[in-house]
């Protein structure tokens, strides 16, 4: 156990590398709140694909189905949860619909401009009277808190992240065919490297940690490490 975070640990990589893990824990063991970006993206996906709207078409509709929608993150590391007009989807939003549509939902620059207003809203809330928060997802250090006081890159290898992706999926109940996973990261991948607004990138003063050859264990001692050399703690 180390001490209260207060500031803003932001965690950016792509998936399977077991951000989401560890940021959870991180925030665990540090009292701080932890906020999951990719699963408000998620979200918005759903809502768009429940419209019936077509994600590869005009943006228009796809910005007006996400403006209507209420959504809200319960930012609490114990039980965090993503409610959409008041319905907890935290199951729905990681099954194989939304994972194949989001790279594109996200990549439409009003939908982001919107998502960044809300977490940035989410941040200075858990700010308030010195607390901390440690936020994950793709641009977090990059554009959401360019002013965080730590950012960690993580990454791994395609193979590795497939691998692990697929254990938590079956662990979840949903199927998991390691080629169909590996194809889907590698697209995912692509996606949201090459998009224009706000691309999958470490930000210049991110650390970036090689998570091949670590456990969760190994990588959560090393940002607890982390936190306490700047002074978070
Ligand atoms: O972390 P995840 O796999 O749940 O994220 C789902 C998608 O959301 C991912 O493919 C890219 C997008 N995303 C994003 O563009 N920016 C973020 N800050 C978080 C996620």
């Amino acid at each position: 156990m180390t001490g209260r975070l207060h500031g803003v640990v932001a965690m950016d990589g792509p998936s399977g590398t077991g951000k989401s893990t560890v940021s959870r824990r991180l925030a665990r063991e540090s009292g701080a709140a932890y906020l999951d970006t990719g699963a408000m993206y998620r979200a918005v996906t759903l809502a768009v694909l429940r419209a019936g709207v077509d994600i590869d078409g005009p943006p228009e509709p796809i910005v007006a189905i996400a403006t209507g929608a209420t959504m809200e993150s319960v930012t609490d590391p114990d039980a965090p949860a993503i409610r959409l007009d008041g319905e907890d989807v935290e199951d729905e939003i990681r099954g194989g619909a939304v994972t194949a549509a989001v790279s594109a939902v996200s990549a439409v620059p009003e939908i982001r401009t919107m998502l960044v207003e809300r977490q940035r809203a989410h941040i200075a809330k858990a700010l308030t009277d010195g607390g901390g928060i440690v936020v994950e997802g793709r641009d977090i250090g990059s554009v959401v808190v360019p002013e965080a006081p730590l950012k960690v890159y993580l990454t791994a290898s395609e193979e590795i992240r497939a691998f692990r992706r697929g254990s938590q999926d079956r662990k979840a109940g949903r199927d998991a065919d390691l080629a169909t996973v590996l194809a889907d990261v590698r697209r995912r991948d692509r996606l949201d490297s090459t998009r224009k607004t706000s691309p999958l990138h470490a930000a210049p003063d991110a650390l970036v940690l090689d998570t091949d050859e670590l456990t969760v264990d190994d990588v959560l001692a090393e940002l607890l490490r982390l936190v306490q050399e700047r002074g978070l703690v």
